[in-house]
This record gives structure tokens, sequence and C-alpha cells, in this order.
């Protein structure tokens, strides 16, 4: 097994940060074409030194086990962060100390920072109203809602 696939495997053993914020300020969710996988990230923040920080981020993901190992690892990387430095991550930079992501498994890292900027957009843009943040368990239960975008994959 590669040193990668160690460092997936160990983020899995004990994932961070699942599920859904309740009281979330910010909702993101994407779905790629290719592969079916899907993630939902929430965002909480809060005011810290005058300053609007992300207070917690969380995940949902229907998705394989690097999507899941890098989004546990970026809702980690993200606290404390402005929106605005946190929209600077790329997918390789939130996916932290899982090191370089093999080009097979780059898309996975896209989605959680597809989500990532997803909800960033969304928080930009208002607050969300409190039926805005379904599980994604709901939503895959009705994804004719229209509700899922999609990351356009190179
Ligand atoms: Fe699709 Fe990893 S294989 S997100």
């Amino acid at each position: 097994m590669s040193d990668f696939e160690n460092k997936v495997h160990e983020a899995l053993a004990n994932p961070r940060n699942q599920g859904e914020i309740a009281d979330a300020d910010a909702v993101g969710t994407v779905g790629s074409p290719e592969c079916g996988d899907m993630l939902r990230m929430w965002l909480k923040f809060t005011e810290k030194d005058g300053k609007r920080v992300i207070d917690r981020a969380s995940f949902q993901a229907f998705g394989c086990q690097t999507a899941i190992a890098v989004a546990s690892m970026a809702t980690e990387l993200l606290k404390g962060k402005t929106a605005e430095e946190a929209k600077q991550l790329s997918a390789q930079e939130l996916a932290g100390d899982l090191g370089t992501l093999p080009p097979m498994k780059i898309h996975c890292g896209q989605l959680v920072e597809g989500a990532l900027r997803n909800a960033l957009d969304a928080s930009a843009a208002t607050t969300p109203s409190d039926d805005a943040a379904p599980t994604l368990a709901a939503d895959m239960h009705r994804m004719t809602g229209g509700r899922v975008r999609i990351v356009p994959l190179e």
C-alpha cells in the first residue's frame, strides 16, 4: 500500500467533523458526474479579533474513501480561516497531511474544494433559511429537486 493509501485509511479510521451542523451559516453541495459521488459541506462562522472566521466545518459524503479522507482533513484545516483565506485553498492544500493526491484521485479532492466554494458563495450571497440545509441523505432521495450542483471536471 502506498504512503497516500495508508494515510487515507488512517483518516477513515477516525473521520473528523462528519454530519450536519444544524445552525450552519452556509452549506454547499456538489456532485461528480463521472463517478456519481456527492459531497456536502456545512460552515459555521464566528467573530474572532474583529474578523469573521470559520468556527466549525462539517461534511457528509456519498463518495469514495479519498473524498471522505480529504473532507475530514479539510474540515479541520478550515477552522479559524476567513472566507477569503478558505477560498484560496486548492484541492491539494485541503488534503493536508494526506500528501500529494494521485492523478486518479485529484477529482476526489476537487469534490471537497467544490463543496467548500459552493458553501462560501452561499454564505457571501445570503444567510440560508432554516430549510436550506437538508441532510445529504434526504437530498439523495429527491435528486430531481435540482439542488445538487455539478462540478465540471476537466
Ligand atoms: Fe469520485 Fe473519489 S472516485 S470522488
